[in-house]
């Protein structure tokens, strides 16, 4: 039966506890079986930009001993109109899995529903879970664990805040949203986690109550990809919600800093904080690499 990654919940907490161990352990270099996904091909279809997850998934499919395909859908025939029904039967043919960034959360769900192969979300509007795999491994690197841990994201309730609900419900940290009133998180994926992790889970207005005593404090872009007409609009409503070494003082004072990037320098976070002493961000970036290739052996082999 195959299995995909759609969302945090796709996975148990000791799945995740597992793939995140085998990520540490690639990561070490110490690893013996280099190459278990061997003949295997791997499919990445995105309808938006990336710069961290194409090229993490490309490095680690080759470092697997797969080949990826890079596919843009306006140069295939789902960008003429060939239905997703079509492509994904068409694909399950060929590939061995597929990773899928998309703007409607749907289409992945409809994609997964036709496909034979595992289908990986490499971001959507709604989830971005191969990066919360990236910031949970990230943590437990600088902490040593989970558990107990107080997290702060701090700006727009998007697709990265969604995920990082469900990592922190699925793991045992608690979270502290804190946005504008009418940018919170999907209510569907709140009340979810809420129903698991109860008071872990908590969504305020004010950026300082959330950052207040925070091991961790995140942050993203206040205008993400589809949302550029309102951008305006936006960096108006999260002004005060950036980032900053002010805001960085009221978490505990060795607080790590974690941003998915791409960051936009002077709106969400400063440069001082971006590449201060608590920031973890570009561990971070290539954590996505050991995760995602942790995450492919565990759906493949
Ligand atoms: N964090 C992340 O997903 O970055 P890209 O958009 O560059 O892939
Ligand atoms: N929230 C951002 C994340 C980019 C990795 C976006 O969707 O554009």
């Amino acid at each position: 039966m195959k299995r995909d990654f759609l969302t945090v919940w796709d996975l148990s907490e000791a799945e995740i506890n597992i793939l995140l161990k085998r990520a540490i352990e690639i990561k070490s270099g110490k690893d013996s079986n280099k190459c278990p996904l061997i003949g295997k091909s791997i499919g990445l279809l995105f309808e938006k930009a990336s710069t961290r997850t194409r090229i993490s998934f490309e490095v680690g499919i080759y470092q697997l001993g797969a080949q990826s395909i890079y596919m843009n859908p306006n140069e295939i025939q789902i960008g003429r109109g060939e239905t997703i029904n079509d492509t994904a039967k068409v694909f399950s043919r060929y590939l061995d899995a597929v990773v899928l960034r998309t703007y409607s959360h749907n289409i992945l769900i409809e994609f997964a529903g036709y496909s034979s192969i595992p289908v990986i979300n490499g971001l959507s509007d709604l989830h971005h879970p191969c990066q919360a795999l990236a910031d949970l491994m990230t943590i437990i690197e600088r902490k040593g664990r989970l558990g107990g841990i107080r997290f702060a994201y701090i700006g727009d309730g998007n697709n990265v805040a969604n995920s990082l609900i469900e990592a922190a419900a699925r793991t045992g940290m608690s979270i502290t949203v804190s946005c504008p009133k009418g940018y919170e998180p999907d209510t569907e994926v709140y009340e979810r986690a809420k129903s698991l992790a109860k008071d872990r889970i908590a969504i305020v207005n004010d950026p300082k109550k959330a950052a207040h005593k925070a091991d961790v404090v995140y942050t993203d872009v206040w205008v993400s990809m589809g949302q550029e007409k309102d951008g305006l609009k936006r960096k108006r409503k999260f002004k005060n919600y950036q980032v900053d070494s002010k805001l960085l003082s009221y978490a505990e004072p060795d607080a790590i800093v974690l941003h998915c990037m791409p960051a936009h320098r002077g709106e969400e976070i400063t440069d001082e904080v971006m590449d201060g002493p608590q920031s973890a961000v570009f561990d971070q970036a290539e954590n996505r690499l050991h995760t995602q290739k942790a995450l492919l052996e565990f759906l493949l082999s």
